[in-house]
C-alpha cells in the first residue's frame, strides 16, 4: 500500500501562510489523496522536523520565515538557484535526502510573463525597489533571463551595495532619493519593499514619471491593487499583482510532491484571495 502524500509549510509563525489553501485548492481541484498543512517549527526544532517529517510520509515542504536561509545548511542537495539567492523554500526528501530548491524567482518571472505577455528581457533596463530576500530571488531571475541593465535602489544603500555584489551581473546602485529619476527609459519596474502593503506607508513615487510603454509589477498583494499599481495602470503601463508571483512559486512543490503539474488559474486566485 502506498502511503498518503503529505505536505505543508514550515515557518515560524505560519498562520499567516496562504499556501495551505492554495496548495489545498489544487488537491481538490485534480482530486488527489494528500495532505498539505501549516508546520509551526521553531528554529531549535528545524533539524528535529526537517529529520522526522520524510519518515512519517512527507514528500516535502515550502519554507517561510525564519528558516529560509538555515535549510541550506541541512540539505544534502542545493540547486544553483537556491545557492545563488541564499535561501530555499521548497524542499522534497528524496532517497538520498533533503533537495532545496528556491522557486521565488521563477515564480516572479512566470507571473510577470503571463501578466504583461508583451514584456521581454531584451526590452530595456528594469528598476528594482528594495534589497531584502524577495529583491534577491527577483534579481537573481531578471539576470538569468538577459535583462540588459538593472538599477537597484533601497531606502539603506550598504544593503543594495551588498547584493549587487554578491549577484554579480548587470546591476548598478541608485541613491534612494534618486529613484524617481532612474525610472527614465527603463522597460520594468518592480516594487519589492513592503510599502503600499496595508498598515505600511504608501510608496512615494509619482507616476507621473513613468512611461505608458513601462511594465510596473509590485510584490505586495494585500491590497491586491496598490497605489503604485493603481497609478500606473491609470497612466497606461502594463500593471501585474503581487498574488501571481505567490501562486506560480508554488507549481513546481506541487508537482514534485503530488506528481501532477498544476495550473494557475482565477479560480486558484479567488480561492486563495478569499482565504
Ligand atoms: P523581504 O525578505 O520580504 O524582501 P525584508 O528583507 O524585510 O523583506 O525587506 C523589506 C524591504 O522593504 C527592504 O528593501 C526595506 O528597506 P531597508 O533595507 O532599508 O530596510 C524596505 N522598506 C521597509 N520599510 C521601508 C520604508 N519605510 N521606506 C523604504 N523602504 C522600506
Amino acid at each position: 500500500m502506498t502511503s498518503i502524500p503529505l505536505a505543508g509549510v514550515i515557518g515560524h509563525p505560519v498562520g499567516h501562510s496562504r499556501s495551505p489553501q492554495l496548495h489545498g485548492h489544487w488537491l481538490r481541484e485534480y482530486a488527489i489523496t494528500g495532505h498539505y498543512v501549516p508546520l509551526a517549527v521553531t528554529p531549535g526544532d528545524l533539524g528535529d522536523a526537517l529529520h522526522l517529517l520524510p519518515r512519517i510520509g512527507f514528500r516535502g515542504v515550502n519554507v517561510t520565515v525564519p528558516h529560509k536561509e538555515a535549510v541550506l545548511g541541512l540539505a544534502q542537495e542545493v540547486t544553483d538557484r537556491a545557492a545563488r539567492i541564499g535561501a530555499a523554500n521548497t524542499l522534497t526528501f528524496t532517497e538520498s535526502g533533503i533537495h532545496a530548491d528556491n522557486t521565488d524567482g521563477v515564480g516572479f518571472l512566470r507571473s510577470l510573463t503571463e501578466g504583461a505577455p508583451d514584456w521581454t528581457a531584451s526590452a530595456g533596463p528594469a528598476l528594482i525597489l528594495g534589497a531584502g530576500g524577495a529583491a534577491r530571488a527577483i534579481l537573481t531571475a531578471l539576470i538569468d533571463a538577459g535583462v540588459p541593465e538593472i538599477r537597484l535602489t533601497n531606502r539603506t544603500r550598504p544593503r543594495a551595495e551588498a547584493l549587487a555584489r554578491s549577484l554579480g551581473g548587470p546591476v548598478q546602485v541608485i541613491d534612494w532619493p534618486d529613484r524617481v529619476e532612474a525610472a527614465r527609459g527603463t522597460a520594468l519596474l518592480v516594487n519589492t519593499t513592503v510599502l503600499g502593503m496595508s498598515g505600511q506607508a504608501a510608496l512615494d513615487f509619482p507616476v507621473g514619471a513613468l512611461d505608458p510603454s513601462m511594465t510596473v509589477t509590485d510584490i505586495v498583494y494585500t491590497p491586491l491593487e496598490t497605489p503604485l499599481l493603481r497609478g500606473a495602470a491609470a497612466r497606461g503601463c502594463t500593471t501585474v499583482d503581487g498574488l501571481g508571483m505567490l501562486l506560480h512559486q508554488a507549481a513546481p512543490g506541487f508537482e514534485r510532491w503530488f506528481g501532477r503539474a498544476p495550473k494557475v488559474t482565477p479560480a486558484l486566485r479567488s480561492a486563495v484571495l478569499a482565504s
